[in-house]
């Protein structure tokens, strides 16, 4: 298999300079590199101009719209207008799907958080959720979230609805659900601060081991990877951190990419941030079994940023006028394209993947001999900037 991924990676360097972040991913033997999107940027024609140039973006992940309080406002009545909204424009531009989320502390409607539940009835409602909701989506789906943020910063598990009504078997509870309604959806526990080594890191690899015991399907480990520029860990301990994870047997990928700095932004953030998406993305690469990674919208315009964290933002790799900034060729460097200019015009000019891609395979097969004996690809380490100081920092609000 690493023969393979280096032939890959070989093979498709000279086909993938300026071809845009996804087609360059591929060529490193990711699935997919993608995007988060929502419902009311879609109205922006721009906006979907590229969110619709699958050279950057195979995948996308609805940022709302399969939450909770829209699925199912009301309890029994379903509602998938929105979520199907941005389902049939993945289906539409053949980009992977990302589902997102099934369980979750936020953004739960009122009748569930509010309700006088016991046990047994929370564990039905959150039942009859998931199976309506994932069968809804059946076929649809690379992955589902299926529970998302379980988990304090000190590893143990946060005090929702889900845990004080029904303890920690919520959580087999979900994937259970989940797994009958869908077999062929991949499983994810998705969190955030759980991208270096740490109690909650440790955490998280304890929830995929105790679904494991129980012969309970669970695929995969979602890290949000919502960072702040000068606290991104070092691409090596990224990459050690991912390990920890694929040991278990499960894929990781990076579910929610941003690096957002103070704002207003200055060149020398927006130069450190450039490093700081390289050392991520790079992090997969270096690790098999780290399927992709996935932005968390991908224009400072749409940022949940700075309505979250108050005087930060600049997150994203295009800026608020979608134009790219240094970030974006720091992520295509790392990937093995060739750095583009700082604008967005190459969104209509570049290469679909599907092409670049089957060429490289061809290649990849034919100089296989000659390249089993070329050193890994995957080994480049950057500068090293610092570890995070203060793990608070990562909370959502
Ligand atoms: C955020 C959305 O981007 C915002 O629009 C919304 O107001 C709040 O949720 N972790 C997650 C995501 O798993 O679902 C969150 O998305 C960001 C943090």
């Amino acid at each position: 298999m690493q023969i393979l991924k280096t032939a890959l990676a070989v093979g498709l360097t000279a086909q993938v300079a300026n071809a845009g972040l996804h087609a360059a991913a591929k060529s490193k033997n990711l699935l997919y590199f993608g995007t988060a999107t929502d419902n009311p940027e879609l109205s922006n024609s721009a906006y979907v101009t590229q969110l619709n140039n699958t050279a950057d973006f195979g995948q996308i992940t609805p940022g709302n719209s399969q939450k909770w309080d829209t699925t199912e406002p009301s309890q029994g009545q379903f509602s998938y207008e929105k979520g199907d909204v941005v389902a049939d424009l993945a289906e539409a531009n053949g980009q992977k799907l990302r589902c997102h989320n099934l369980v979750w502390h936020q953004q739960v409607p009122g009748w569930v958080s509010s309700g006088s539940w016991t046990n047994e009835t929370l564990s039905a409602v959150l039942k009859n959720h998931i199976t309506n909701v994932v069968k809804h989506y059946k076929g649809k789906c690379y992955a589902w979230d299926v529970v998302n943020e379980a988990l304090n910063d000190d590893g143990s598990f946060r005090d929702s609805i889900w845990y004080k009504t029904i303890g920690e078997e919520y959580i087999p509870i979900a994937f259970e659900a989940a797994a009958a309604a869908d077999p062929d959806t991949k499983l994810y526990y998705n969190d955030y601060s759980i991208e270096w080594s740490s109690d909650k890191a440790t955490a998280a690899q304890n929830i995929v081991k105790n679904l494991q015991a129980r012969n309970i399907k669970v695929d995969g480990v979602g890290l949000q990877a919502h960072f702040t520029v000068g606290q991104t860990p070092p691409r090596k301990d990224l990459a050690s951190n991912l390990k920890s994870f694929t040991a278990l047997g499960v894929e990781v990928a990076y579910t929610e990419v941003d690096v957002r700095m103070k704002t207003p932004a200055t060149e020398a953030n927006l130069q450190k941030q450039k490093t700081e998406f390289g050392d991520i993305v790079g992090s997969c690469v270096d690790v098999e079994g780290c399927v992709g990674v996935t932005i968390w919208d991908y224009t400072d315009k749409y940022s949940w940023v700075p309505s979250t964290f108050e005087g930060y933002g600049a997150a994203c790799p295009w800026d608020e006028d979608l134009q790219k900034k240094p970030a974006y060729d720091g992520i295509l460097s790392v990937l093995g394209g060739s750095a583009s200019s700082s604008s967005s015009a190459s969104a209509t000019a570049a290469p679909t993947p599907v092409s670049t891609f089957a060429t490289a395979v061809k290649q990849a097969t034919t100089t296989q001999a000659v390249v089993s004996e070329t050193p890994a690809q995957k080994s480049v380490e950057p500068e090293q900037p610092e570890q995070p100081e203060d793990e608070d920092e990562f909370c959502d609000a």
